[in-house]
């Protein structure tokens, strides 16, 4: 039978209880965490979300009190009245930080039982996902996943503490709206007031905020959910929170000298660490060139190497062909892993790089005396010589190399060089390298549709000395675009926005939209344009990926309180589910399936 806590007032949080409160009389309430019963005493160690407080029924002090201590068992929700004593030195327990004490109940009310859960309470469970996912509630008890939720809740309060310092204003942007222009797909919202129509989530507040800024807000900032229905992975949900920043009048070193300041302020306040550098800043051009990807991993070397030149001419057609065509040839020194990897190692490195989309992956161990390869027989000494002098090798070395088109190449040994690193167990788990990445290509272009489409979105700013290649070589044109980069997790990303309209008409040209196609997409943002719209860019941060990696997290579930799965469902309530006809109805909506 349940007991109130009538007349009772919590005093104490478990964890607030130390040396210094001996003798004091306590009231604290929580979940019964673990029982050992050594006969005659009975020790509960009591869980609430500051930590765990052992208290202790002793028999011949009250029976009753005692016997009813008896009946407690796990997740047993209590409240307890009692004196904090000094424990004898031989029972301290120094992994608790309560250790020194414990509380000598006068007092207990059981204020609920609990079935057994499904889930062991404890740190860093090795539940099943799914398990934890449906029981999330009980997952969220553990103390691992409560210190990560009140991490995201401390950075957050930090942000706001910290924008606003700087005179930057939380404004909320709508979650009906019209589809925006980040490129993902949509999650519809059907109208029931207009039949056939629908509402879009947003992807991003990226309209509103560029609006907020022709109204003269001049800073915005918004913690705000964002929606996109994209293939999911261990960094992506279909809701996710953006801390997104706008200002006015600025160029892309103000906007990155701004969001710079916060991560590091994050990061000394809470983790405390300390960053006195400007984080490293990198063209596109040169991480695409030195690790593959715009998103390097910066806490271990392996980089890559350019052998173009060298093989150019080669009669080993693998090599001098993909150059002749416009691609290239790269390599990676795996140092020391001829040595180390078997015959078997470097064939599974093979097969890894087909994975990756190459056709095959070229590979020399250096010996003290000897060459071991395949490949050395089609080259001549000159080109070995060349080779192996320009990635640096000596014996013992793993030289892997990559032939085909640029954007191959690029992928195939930037999967190789974290699969290495990986191997070779060289990642410091502890390090944080940030890297700003800068003059992002404005466009890519699309082969299969044979057109050009905006890298970031088609408001983002060309650089000014490329605009002039905007028709003639639009593949070259650089934009004001830079991405924040941590540990190899793009953390955020943004752009200085063009507020040129000659310069919007000619992007919209150049990607192929007509007037009339413009103007029903982005009809209310060029009308807006009109009427005196400052210079303004900004960026936004995935929130979710910050505190996962300040966790030391490899996944955003474990910092998100109630996050989907793979599949984009959610076990504990089952959504998506289904609605009753009469809703579909009223929606103007008949379900295909
Ligand atoms: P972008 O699309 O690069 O830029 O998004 C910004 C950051 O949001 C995070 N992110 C995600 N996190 C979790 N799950 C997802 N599905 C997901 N998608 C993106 C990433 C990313 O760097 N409006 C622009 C910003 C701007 O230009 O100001 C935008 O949304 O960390």
């Amino acid at each position: 039978m349940e007991e109130t806590i009538r007349g009772l007032k919590r005093t104490h949080m478990c964890n607030d209880l130390r040396l210094s409160d001996v003798g004091k009389k306590v009231t604290v309430m929580g979940w019964t965490h673990k029982r050992r019963d050594l006969g005659g005493v009975i020790f509960i160690d009591l869980r609430d979300r500051s930590g765990i407080l052992q208290v202790v029924f002793h028999q011949d002090s009250d029976a009753e009190v005692f016997r009813r201590a008896e009946s407690l068992r796990s997740e047993y929700v209590i409240a307890v009245v009692g004196t904090v004593v000094k424990r004898d030195p031989e029972t301290v327990n120094p992994k608790i930080d309560t250790g020194e004490i414990e509380l000598k109940v006068e007092e207990l009310r059981i204020l609920n039982v609990s079935e057994t859960p499904p889930l062991y309470i404890e740190e860093n469970s090795e539940a099943n996902e799914l398990l934890r996912l449906k029981y999330r509630y009980l997952d969220l008890r553990r103390p691992d996943m409560q210190r990560n939720i009140i991490l995201r809740h401390k950075v957050a309060k930090l942000a706001r503490d910290y924008y606003d310092s700087l005179g930057f204003l939380e404004i909320e942007t709508p979650m009906l709206t019209r589809s925006t222009p980040e490129g993902a797909r949509d999650y519809l919202v059907p109208s029931r007031v207009h039949p056939g129509k629908f509402f879009a989530l947003p992807q991003s507040p990226q309209l509103f905020k560029q609006l907020l800024m022709v109204s003269g807000f001049d800073k915005y900032y918004q913690v705000v959910r964002c929606f996109r229905d994209e293939d999911l992975r261990a960094d992506r949900q279909p809701e996710f929170t953006q801390l997104d920043v706008e200002m006015s009048f600025v160029d892309a070193d103000d906007v990155i000298m701004v969001n710079e300041g916060f991560v590091k302020k994050a990061f000394r306040d809470i983790l405390g660490i300390e960053f006195s550098e400007p984080f490293p800043r990198m063209s596109y051009q040169e991480a695409m060139d030195r690790f593959g990807t715009d998103k390097p991993d910066m806490r271990f070397g392996l980089e890559i190497v350019n052998v173009s030149d060298i093989v150019e001419n080669s009669s080993f057609n693998v090599f001098s062909e993909p150059v002749k065509k416009g691609g290239s040839v790269r390599a990676i020194n795996a140092k020391g892993c001829g040595r180390k990897f078997s015959r078997r190692e470097i064939d599974s490195l093979v097969d890894f790089a087909k994975e990756n989309k190459a056709k095959g992956m070229a590979w020399i161990v250096v010996e003290e005396n000897e060459l071991k390869s395949a490949i050395t027989k089609y080259l001549s000494g000159e080109e070995i010589k060349a080779i192996l002098e320009r990635v640096g090798a000596e014996p013992g070395d793993l030289i892997c190399f990559a032939a085909d088109k640029n954007e191959i190449v690029w992928n195939v040994l930037g999967q190789l060089r974290l699969e290495l690193a990986r191997r070779l167990d060289i990642i410091n788990k502890d390090e944080y390298r940030f890297v700003w990445i800068t003059e992002f290509p404005l466009l890519e272009y699309n082969e299969e549709e044979k057109r050009w489409e905006a890298r970031h979105h088609p408001f983002t700013s060309p650089m000014d000395e490329d605009v002039q290649y905007l028709e003639t070589d639009p593949g070259r044109v650089r934009a004001k675009a830079y991405d924040l980069v941590l540990n190899g997790v793009e953390l955020g990303g943004g752009s200085i926005r063009i507020h040129s309209r000659e310069i919007q008409s000619r992007m919209f040209k150049l990607l192929g939209f007509s007037q009339e196609q413009a103007q029903e997409r982005f009809g209310f943002l060029l009308e807006a344009f009109k009427y005196g719209t400052p210079p303004h860019g900004g960026m936004a941060f995935g929130f979710d990926r910050l505190i996962m990696l300040m966790a030391g997290k490899s996944s955003i579930r474990d910092v998100i309180a109630f996050p989907k799965i793979q599949n984009a469902s959610c076990p504990l309530t089952n959504a998506p589910g289904n609605v009753d006809d009469k809703q579909l109805k009223e929606l103007h909506i008949k379900a295909m399936v």
